[in-house]
């Protein structure tokens, strides 16, 4: 056992202060977390209760095995969103949770916003749990009660919607199970769901399935019907034969789901590791609170963050002395082994770089997944650096990444700017999850250095057009942009936008990390044996 040291004091006052910041961007986070739960408001909640219907994550609590967790992903959907605002969670659930002991993707409408209709960013969060469900062979459970499309915003979701209907019907041909629950509405392009799932569970009395509604069919054809004999589960059950299972009621409908999944044979490629041979971290997970100063400009060493989250903060650190601004070891998380990679100094040198490079090839040669923790500003640039061959050698690192085939974690702690972001697994990298803690920022570089590029190109295009420079507007530019920026290098408005796959407490991420690794371990791996593109030595 290498067990790391800590230098951690909980009562130093710059431990106490980044705690009372970090607490800050907590509570800020749960008011808007609270949002997501609230769904439509208290008009829509108390008329669909008023309804006898349950709630959409009333209905996940039904269906997932007691007292088993639910690991909501991209519960901050739709964030910031303006002209039109959409509701925060984007009008659905999405997340992983265990069913009769069964790892699986869960969608749930959330009929209360807007009818459970699907908007531009609903549309975003199924696409995402459809790339996560692929990725890790879970089977879907998608709990479906939805006006459809969300008619005024059409124009965004017709045409790449239809994706939808072909993702299910990709994972059924991969052997990934479907199921579909319906409570209510499923009309025109959302019967498909019911339509392209494995199995197919309808409660009576309520579910609505058909292509057109009463209205639509009169239009068409004249004919005159009612939404029973036109769609009802009874019917469907019956005659069409589109419903596998008639539910009595919602809590019927869940037990049967439970029943259909009890009866998959799904099996996950690894045998899960024996909790009881998983030491827990030596220190405080409490302490994760403290570590991330509120200015990002000071550093903050990331082996005080690994010795909280790894079993037994036991950590065999690869090539110490060697680019000491990036920290990569081995270790295990919930009996899962890692590979760490952790920014220390903020800035990536060539030294980092190939490092970096070396480090991912070694964890493909050993099928170990990787685990990236961000807090970078970047590569280094200036002369010294581009003459030592720093685009070639962060090239490297990011070619190692793209194309290493053992499953990545990326958890943005701090700063995660420029080529650094993709350099250390960002989203466009196609990490297996990708969370944020409430501390992180990205952008394409810090704002006050983005202001100041934008004022000195300003500046030189004044002076070769030979117009003076009025420095007031600049200050006032600037400080705009640097506003801009700000607010859009926050994890919310990140995660807002699915560039995340959540926020999350700091203290929780050895929970989150060890859900997302079990996920993962459902579907086999195999590193890459070489298969890397043309490294420029
Ligand atoms: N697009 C945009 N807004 C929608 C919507 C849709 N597809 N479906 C419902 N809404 C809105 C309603 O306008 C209403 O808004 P308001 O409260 O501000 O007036 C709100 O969502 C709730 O709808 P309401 O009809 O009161 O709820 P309900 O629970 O009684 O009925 C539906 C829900 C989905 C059955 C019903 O709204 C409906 O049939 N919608 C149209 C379905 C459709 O044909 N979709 C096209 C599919 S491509």
């Amino acid at each position: 056992m290498t067990v790391l040291n800590s230098g951690i004091d909980p009562t130093a006052a710059d431990h106490t202060a980044h705690r009372a910041a970090m607490l800050d961007k907590l509570a800020e986070l749960d008011a808007e977390h609270a949002k997501a739960l609230a769904g439509g408001g208290e008009k829509y909640v108390e008329r669909h209760r008023g309804r006898g219907k349950l709630l959409a994550r009333e209905r996940i609590e039904l269906l997932l095995d007691p007292d088993t967790p639910f690991l909501e992903l991209s519960p901050l959907a739709a964030w910031g969103s303006a002209s039109p605002e959409y509701a925060v969670g984007a009008a659905m659930v999405c997340g992983i949770g265990v069913v009769e002991g069964v790892e699986c993707l869960i969608t749930a409408n959330d009929p209360t916003v807007r009818g459970g209709a699907s908007n531009p960013w609903t549309l975003k969060k199924a696409f995402r749990s459809h790339e996560i469900g692929l990725a890790n062979r879970l089977p879907s459970i998608h709990l479906v009660e939805s006006g459809g499309a969300d008619l005024p915003s059409q124009k965004e979701i017709f045409i790449p919607g239809g994706a939808l209907f072909k993702h299910l019907t990709q994972s059924s041909a991969a052997g990934i199970p479907t199921v579909a629950v319906v409570f209510g509405n499923s009309t025109a392009g959302g019967a498909y769901v019911p339509g392209m799932c494995d199995h197919v569970i309808m409660v009576k009395e309520r579910a609505k399935v058909f292509l057109g509604g009463p209205p639509l069919v009169k239009m068409a054809t004249g004919e005159e019907s009612d939404d029973e004999s036109l769609g009802g589960a009874e019917m469907h059950a019956r005659t069409s034969g589109l419903a596998d299972y008639l539910a009595a009621d919602e809590p019927d409908a869940l037990r049967q789901a439970r029943r259909v999944v009890a009866r998959l044979n799904w099996r996950k490629a690894y045998a899960d590791p024996d909790p009881a041979a998983v030491a827990e971290p030596k220190y405080d997970p409490e302490e994760l609170l403290g570590i991330v100063p509120g200015d990002l400009k000071i550093p903050f060493d990331p082996r005080e963050v690994i010795a909280r989250i790894v079993d037994g903060s036991d950590f065999d650190e690869f090539k110490p002395l060697y680019g000491s601004s990036l920290v990569t070891g081995w270790a295990a998380l919930h009996g899962y082994p890692v590979g760490i990679l952790a920014n220390a100094q903020g800035v990536l040198f060539s030294e980092e770089s190939q490092k970096a490079a070396q480090f991912i090839q070694l964890a493909n040669q050993r099928d170990i997944p990787l685990l990236f923790l961000h807090n970078t500003t970047g590569y280094m640039v200036g002369k010294e650096y581009e003459q030592g061959g720093i685009i070639k050698h962060g090239a490297m690192m990011i070619n190692a990444v793209s194309n290493s085939r053992v499953p990545h974690l990326s958890v943005l702690m701090g700063a995660s700017y420029g080529a650094g972001h993709y350099g250390m697994c960002g989203r466009a990298y196609d990490p297996r999850f990708l969370f944020a803690w409430p501390s992180a920022k990205s952008a394409v570089m810090g704002p006050q250095q983005l202001a100041g590029v934008l004022s000195i190109v300003a500046r030189q295009s004044a002076a070769a057009k030979g117009k003076p420079y009025d420095e007031d507007a600049d200050a006032a530019l600037r400080a705009m942009v640097e506003q801009q920026i700000e607010s859009e290098s926050l994890p919310m408005f990140l995660s807002g936008r699915l560039y995340d796959d959540g926020v999350i407490d700091p203290r929780d991420t050895r929970t989150v990390l060890g859900m997302c690794l079990s996920a993962i371990h459902t579907a086999p791996y195999e590193g890459a044996r070489g298969g890397f593109g043309v490294f420029r030595l």
